[in-house]
């Protein structure tokens, strides 16, 4: 834990805890004095401002009310980084700073959306205009704006040096003290965005436009004009630099400020007047006016012998006159000579030398006051909204700054001092009103029950003052109204009449022997609620009379000059109406201020001046602790800690709190009463410490509010990792949540997508069952709706199931059968089976060589011939025909050379047996083209032309046995030729076609008959037996046994 706890002892007596501030920031004293220990000790209080002082830190709150020490020195804490730190920033969380009173009172406007006014009091010199200005500043930095309203800004910011110059003057408080009062109202609309404003002044201190007491200054612009004027400006208006040359100016004897350069200002002031639109000319026409003002003080009188004044400075009156742009002469009997009406008719009567002089004042004061009230109306009219929005726009809303001057006690007061004191009277009374009620009203509707505290009312001095008929306001305007011989002593006698015995009234006359000796005859003393001021009544008559004389009156209305025409009107001179008094004026313009703060929220800047040297780093105690009395600051104090020093809305408590208790940590889902009550049940504060209200929590002793702050503070690394933790967590958990996402999303699409592909063919694939189905109950019916699917079908199957079983060789005969239903793919199926073939045929036969063609026509004449018909054809079917049997060099060369010409086309080997005996003889049979040859050995033994041939038998059985017939009416012929030969079909067929007499062969079952010779028959027998014999029969007869082939 970090709470330290420190006991600082002062005087001995006092208790005080230095503990750490609310949030830490400041560690120096209590950035709140709420959170002071010992809250009721003046000691503390002051001990702690002096504290943070000495540190630079000028600012400390007590509750929402913001203290401010004049520091007399730029600090470095009004810069835009600073603004930044403070925009949107909760008021406690921050160190204390005008930029948060600021920051805070804007938000209040935009969220609650009600109008705020921000009141700065203090005494003269505080720093209630530094205040104000800086406030301005931050709103003109911070606020949205736009283009057109960025000028609305800078307008803001430049109506200061310009009034300043017009109104503030050096006096002994403040070397730039503000003569008048002021009230300025900051326009925003809904957005926020500034979008006008205006300025009410209060009361401006005219006599010290013709007197000003020792050390002191008139207002700035005398001397900025005199300094920063340039040659030609001064020639034109007949002035000279030196301030001593001037009546006006001579008065304080102070014509140099060392804090201010006049020159400086002159430029800034006159660049301010054209950002505002000043033309040159009405830049002109006004300082003609101060220029006059300071000829008007030089005009000197004489006394004439009946006591009549008389002008003794003509030149200057006319040069006056000319500047002016008035008739001199009228001039000169206006400051001479008193216009009255009596009974209608009108009477001049001239007047002495204190008439005249005072006449002059009077019209030197009513210029300047005038003029500065138009002043300020011409920088009203550049500040005013451009915009009709802002008037119709219901969400705008009003921020007001209140600078006005601070209570006054001066050596000598007179009037001026009467009014300030009187405003800073009611301002204290609105203070006491509003704090007082809102702190009363907050625990009223929280439902908490308090004591109230006992502050002093300072109600009994205002009715002193402003209470009609009785009070001194009203005693006064009796006064200056009454006809007959009235002066301020009569005044005073009055006073003492009427007010005598009352308890914050004294006079000499009526004070008892201490007091009287301070108190001179021509003054009264008021008990104000800051302290006893001695009011002298010399002028008060004159200064309340605001009748000016008629006479001066009318001289300035018929001026050339639009200012001072515009400022003196001719109807106030045709009006015989008395003019309200000063006092009443200011009476009223009080009222209507009060009631316009009335109508706003209203937040506190109270200034403290630390010493009277206008000195940094010097706290004189003495003058401090005056001031926190008389601004009502330890009652201030004492009403907000009288129940409870600190309050925090339950969502606000909570928020910053919760980490604190697992359970209301990280988020309480119940009532919000209920979660605080957990937290502090779970922090351990006892029944004493704190209460429960509607909506707040309210902590009595800071004590236990530092140590939760501190409690907070040692946990924060913790928070901060939990925080680091679930953020990483979330942001994981996120990623992974949107990939799954997605996954999901492409899967249950994918799914989708399958799952509908699979109805689909579902669906497609019942349909097609079903018109199958139907379809097979249809099928012998006409081809139509009903069975087209599965004739289709039927078809399409035979017609596939055929492409893959076609037959491949023509030799294979199968072919699928066609479905009994179609008869028309039985026909389709034929004509397909003959398409088929024939390509297989038509493939077949381009793959056919000339060689094997041949083979085959053999082979094809050996079938017509042979099959079915001789018992050893199948056998031979699948032996290839030789070209020949024999070699070439089989055969003798004589035989070939025999030949000639005839090439011998094939050659074998036969057995030759004889006619008779058929003794068998190796033999070769060649056969040409036109004729065979049977050689033997070297000889051609006898030569067969194809076309003498008869005919060749062959048995059917399995032997080699052929008989060539020969013709038989030849003679010489020695009958048919018998032969054996193993390759008996090859050779019968070649011969044969060779002979071209395929049809001369026969093939003969039991036995085959041959000529012999002339007429002669041989008959060959044949018979199947095991082997092959060739053996002699009965009757001649050649046996031939074959053998018998297996299946035969
Ligand atoms: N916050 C501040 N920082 C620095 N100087 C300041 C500050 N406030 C006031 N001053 C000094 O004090 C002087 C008087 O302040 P001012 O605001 O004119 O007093 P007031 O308006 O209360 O009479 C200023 O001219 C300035 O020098
Ligand atoms: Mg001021």
């Amino acid at each position: 834990m970090r709470y330290q706890g420190r006991e600082v002892d002062i005087e001995g007596r006092v208790r005080l805890v230095m503990e750490s501030a609310l949030t830490a920031r400041d560690r120096v004293g209590v950035q709140d004095f709420v959170l002071l220990e010992n809250y009721n000790s003046e000691a503390t209080f002051i001990e702690n401002l002096r504290r943070r002082f000495r540190e630079n830190l000028i600012y400390t709150y007590i509750g929402s009310v913001l203290v401010s020490v004049n520091p007399y020195k730029d600090l470095e804490i009004y810069s835009k980084t600073q603004m930044e730190r403070y925009r949107g920033v909760s008021f406690y969380e921050i160190s204390p700073h005008i930029y948060a009173l600021s920051d805070n009172t804007y938000r209040a406007m935009r969220t609650e959306r009600k109008d705020q006014c921000i009141l700065i009091s203090g005494e003269s010199g505080a720093g209630k205009t530094e205040a104000s200005k800086k406030i301005l500043l931050y709103y003109a930095v911070t606020c949205p704006t736009n283009d057109r309203m960025a000028a609305l800004g800078d307008h803001l910011l430049q109506s200061n040096p310009v009034l300043e110059a017009f109104g503030n003057a050096k006096t002994l408080k403040n070397d730039n003290s503000s003569r008048f009062g002021k009230y300025m109202d900051i326009q925003f609309d809904f957005r926020g965005t500034p979008v006008g404003s205006h300025i009410m002044n209060f009361l401006l201190e005219k006599t010290r436009v013709v007197y000003q007491n020792q050390g002191e200054r008139n207002f700035h612009i005398f001397y900025q004009l005199l300094d920063g004027g340039d040659d030609d400006l001064l020639r034109r208006l007949d002035l000279d630099r030196n301030p001593q040359n001037y009546d006006y100016l001579v008065k304080g004897n102070c014509p140099r400020l060392s804090s201010v350069s006049d020159k400086n200002n002159w430029k800034t002031v006159m660049k301010a007047l054209s950002v505002f639109g000043f033309t040159e000319e009405e830049v002109q026409i006004l300082l003609n006016i101060i220029a006059g003002v300071l000829h008007l003080g030089n005009i000197q009188f004489g006394e004439g012998e009946d006591g009549e004044a008389y002008i003794t400075t003509e030149t200057r009156l006319n040069h006056l006159a000319e500047l002016l742009g008035i008739d001199s002469s009228a001039l000169g009997e206006a400051l001479t000579h008193k216009k009255l009406t009596a009974k209608g008719e009108e009477m001049i009567s001239p007047l002495n030398f204190e008439q005249a002089v005072s006449a002059r004042d009077a019209l030197a004061k009513s210029m300047y006051g005038r003029t500065f009230s138009w002043l300020v109306q011409k920088i009203n009219q550049s500040l005013a909204p451009k915009d009709e929005i802002y008037h119709s726009n219901k969400g705008s809303s009003v921020i007001g700054l209140l600078d006005i001057y601070g209570f006054e006690v001066l050596q000598h007061n007179s009037f001026e001092q009467f009014c300030i004191n009187y405003c800073n009277e009611k301002l204290q009374q609105l203070f006491i009103e509003l704090t007082l009620r809102s702190e009363q009203e907050e625990y009223e509707t929280e439902g908490i029950a308090w004591e109230p505290v006992q502050y002093f009312d300072n109600k009994i001095i205002c009715d002193l003052i402003e209470e009609k008929h009785k009070g001194i306001i009203s005693i006064l305007d009796e006064e200056c109204l009454r006809p007959g011989e009235t002066c301020d002593v009569s005044f005073l006698e009055k006073l003492e009449d009427t007010l005598g015995g009352h308890p914050h009234f004294v006079t000499h006359k009526l004070a008892n022997g201490k007091t009287r000796r301070v108190l001179s005859r021509e003054e009264f003393r008021l008990l104000h609620y800051a302290g006893e001021v001695n009011y002298n009544v010399t002028g008060f008559l004159d200064k309340n009379n605001k009748w000016l004389n008629r006479n001066p009156k009318e001289v300035m209305c018929q001026s050339e000059n639009p200012i001072l025409r515009h400022c003196f009107r001719r109807k106030e001179v045709i009006d015989q109406k008395r003019p309200v008094t000063a006092a009443t004026q200011f009476k009223t313009s009080l009222m209507k201020l009060k009631e316009i703060l009335m109508s706003k929220e209203p937040s506190y800047v109270r200034c403290i001046k630390p010493n009277d040297a206008k000195q940094p780093d010097r706290f004189d105690e003495v003058l401090v602790r005056h001031q926190v009395k008389y601004l009502g600051l330890m009652e201030n104090l004492r009403v907000r800690r009288a129940g409870f020093a600190y309050r925090r809305r339950f969502e606000a408590f909570l928020q910053r709190y919760k980490p604190l208790c697992p359970e209301t940590w990280p988020n309480w889902h119940g009532r919000l009463a209920d979660g605080v009550s957990t937290l502090v049940n779970h922090l351990g504060y006892k029944e004493e410490e704190y209460k429960l209200g509607r909506s707040k929590i309210f902590i009595r002793f800071p004590k236990t509010l530092f140590t939760t702050e501190d409690a907070l503070e040692a946990k924060k690394p913790d928070i901060a990792l939990t925080l680091q933790t679930s953020w990483r967590g979330y942001r994981e958990r996120a990623k992974y949540q949107r990939i799954r996402n997605a996954v999901i999303v492409i899967q249950s699409a994918w799914r989708g997508m399958k799952a509908r592909r699979r109805a689909r063919r579902r669906r497609e694939a019942a349909e097609r069952i079903r018109r199958f189905i139907k379809g097979f109950i249809h099928r012998h019916e006409e081809y139509g709706p009903e069975n087209d699917y599965f004739l289709d079908h039927i078809r399409y199957s035979f017609l596939k199931n055929l492409r893959n079983n076609l037959p491949e060789s023509v030799l294979d005969k199968s072919w699928p059968t066609p479905p009994p239903l179609l008869t028309e793919a039985c026909t389709a199926s034929e004509h397909l089976r003959m398409l088929h073939m024939r390509n297989m045929v038509m493939k077949y036969c381009r793959r056919v060589q000339p060689e094997w063609k041949k083979q085959m026509t053999q082979k094809v004449i050996a079938s017509e011939i042979f099959k079915d018909q001789k018992d050893s054809y199948p056998e031979s079917v699948g032996r290839l025909f030789l070209d020949s049997r024999l070699e070439r060099e089989q055969i003798n060369l004589k035989v070939i050379q025999t030949l000639g010409n005839d090439k011998v086309q094939y050659g074998v080997s036969v057995i030759k047996h004889d006619r008779r005996g058929y003794k068998p003889h190796p033999r070769q049979l060649l056969l040409t083209n036109t004729y065979a040859v049977l050689v033997d050995r070297t000889k051609i033994k006898q030569k067969i032309d194809y076309s003498a041939l008869r005919g060749i038998s062959v048995s059917s059985l399995s032997d080699g046995m052929f008989v060539i017939h020969m013709p038989n009416e030849d003679n010489k012929q020695k009958g048919d030729l018998v032969l054996h030969c193993n390759h008996v079909i090859e050779l019968v067929t070649k011969l044969s076609m060779m002979a071209s007499k395929v049809n001369y062969v026969n093939v003969n079952p039991g036995s085959i008959k041959f000529a012999v010779s002339r007429g002669k028959e041989g008959i060959i027998d044949f018979v199947r037996g095991s082997e092959l014999k060739v053996t002699k029969g009965k009757r001649g007869h050649l046996l031939v046994t074959a053998p018998r082939i297996n299946d035969t």
